[in-house]
């Protein structure tokens, strides 16, 4: 019970614990449930070859199995929070709500030998650990970033990333559909956008990007595991693959380029054209339409080309769009700059602590979500040797990842306005998924942490320990995670050498 990320609220080892054998059933009462039971025997089948069937009501026998129950968990766990009994005679996981027997059963996960990630069958003594967990977030919120603008990533690599998500608790992707290099999300209204706009990428390799039938594929792969994903249409900058897909979104009528190189801020929807309010009007109800998740991000980083009143008539405009089709806006923190309706939300990127405008911004009652650059950004490189990224915000270490608290981090913006702490990928240089792995792990889970666990539980020295015990469970995952020599790893193979260390040293 000691090694589990992120650490619970409470947790008590007791005595003996629970064998899961050939005759162990997953018991399930309310219909609610019964998505989650299933997600557990699928997780649990291949490495233990036993059938784990699905039954309502009581077990078999004595042996009371895994019971997973929307009943009698205390109030205070709240909708996403769960109660896990564990001891001779079964596992019982309590919530309130299914998110929380979800998070429940990533607990049980790991509370069983690391083998159980495999995807063959095993010859090991399947015990989980006798104790009782008490457990619910500190952050209802807690978020990953994905750019799969600059390296466009398929349906599967998307979907192994949210089981990575999904395992560490996080519960929000964040995808990052467009930018200069390419278009990803497929719009009716606007065909050129991916048929002129997707087709390749930074470095020039093809890009490629979602129909509308995929994307909501992806959707609702990470609504089974209780994650919501939030679509970014980032705008005005950042749109290069619309201006080169459209010669009448340019302010001189001409298609602007194929962009492969990793540039930014040099680009910018014209705001003078009614045309443009049009693109974006119909570009906000199509990916508000296939988005069942409450939030849609408009971007507003990095329009170097605007002065400050061009910006703002764009947002004036581009923000009611997004809270007339339903959904709340989420920008980059510059987007205060048009002093946008208090349901925006605004993400703080930069990497330092002072920021006295997302501070007035939350005393009058902005939500922010904490993504500092230099704690957050798992695209900065680890140290000068190890990374495949960048280091604009300064290299960022494991222990530098986990040693911040998203709660405190903007000076003079109070907890209760930050809706949680969110990491970033861009991919500029980032080209595989063997890559993403690389700067995901261990910085991801160590954020994940932050996110979910109390404070008082978050101190490095106990943290690193509790990650050494992730790495042969990474193992078994064939997870290409990087050995930081900050942590006391038990094993000492290295990680496989990345697409991007070769290519950019
Ligand atoms: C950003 O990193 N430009 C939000």
């Amino acid at each position: 019970m000691a090694d589990v990320v992120p650490v619970p609220v409470e947790a008590k080892p007791t005595g003996t614990g629970y064998t899961i054998t050939e005759d162990t059933t997953i018991n399930v009462r309310d219909d609610a449930a019964v998505g989650t039971g299933e997600y557990l025997a699928e997780l649990f089948r291949p490495a233990t070859g036993y059938e784990l069937p699905i039954e309502d009501g009581p077990s078999r026998g004595l042996n009371g199995g895994i019971s997973l129950r929307l009943d009698g968990a205390p109030s205070d766990v709240g909708k996403q929070g769960y109660r896990m009994q564990v001891d001779p005679s079964g596992v019982k996981i309590r919530a309130n709500e299914p998110a929380g027997l979800f998070a429940g059963v990533q607990t049980l996960r790991q509370l069983l030998p690391p083998a159980i990630e495999s995807k063959t069958e095993q010859s090991v003594e399947w015990t989980v650990s006798g104790g009782y967990v008490r457990d619910y977030p500190r952050f209802n919120y807690r978020g990953a970033h994905l750019d799969v603008a600059r390296h466009f990533f398929g349906v599967d690599a998307v979907k192994q990333y949210i089981d990575y998500l999904a395992q560490y608790k996080v519960n929000h992707l964040h995808l990052h559909l467009t930018d200069d290099q390419g278009w990803r999300i497929e719009i009716d209204s606007w065909p050129n956008l991916t048929d002129e706009g997707a087709d390749s990428e930074v470095g020039g390799t093809p890009g490629g990007y979602y129909t509308k039938e995929e994307y909501t594929e992806l959707v609702e792969y990470a609504q089974d595991r209780f994650i919501t994903v939030i679509p970014e249409i980032d705008m005005p900058g950042h749109t290069g693959a619309a201006l080169e897909s459209y010669a009448a979104l340019n302010c001189d009528g001409e298609k602007r380029p194929e962009d492969t190189g990793v540039n930014v801020g040099d680009t910018s929807l014209c705001i003078d054209k009614e045309v443009t309010y049009e693109f974006v009007n119909d570009v906000i109800r199509e990916v508000a339409e296939m988005t069942p998740g409450p939030y849609l991000h408009v971007g507003g980083d990095e329009a170097h080309t605007l002065s400050d009143e061009e910006y703002e008539t764009f947002m004036d405009r581009a923000i009611p769009m997004v809270l007339e089709h339903g959904k709340r806006p989420i920008g980059w923190h510059q987007v205060l700059g048009a002093d946008p309706p208090t349901e925006t939300i605004a993400q703080y990127w930069y990497p330092g602590q002072d920021a006295p405008e997302v501070a007035a911004a939350a005393e009058e009652g902005h939500e922010i979500i904490s993504s500092p650059a230099s704690r957050a950004y798992l695209d900065m490189n680890y140290n000068d040797q190890d990374g495949v990224g960048q280091d604009w915000a300064g290299n960022t270490s494991v222990k530098d990842s986990y040693t911040w608290d998203p709660g405190t981090f903007i000076n003079g913006v109070d907890e209760s306005s930050i809706m949680g702490p969110e990491t970033a990928l861009w991919t500029e240089f980032v080209e595989t998924l063997d890559d993403i792995e690389y700067m995901t792990f261990p910085r991801l889970p160590a954020i994940a942490e932050l996110g979910w666990s109390p404070a008082s539980k978050t101190t490095w020295q106990e943290f690193k320990e509790r990650l050494a015990a992730q790495g042969p469970r990474w193992d078994v995952l064939d997870i290409n995670y990087y050995r930081s020599p900050q942590v006391p790893w038990s094993t000492t193979a290295s990680s496989r050498r990345s697409s991007a260390t070769e290519s950019h040293g």
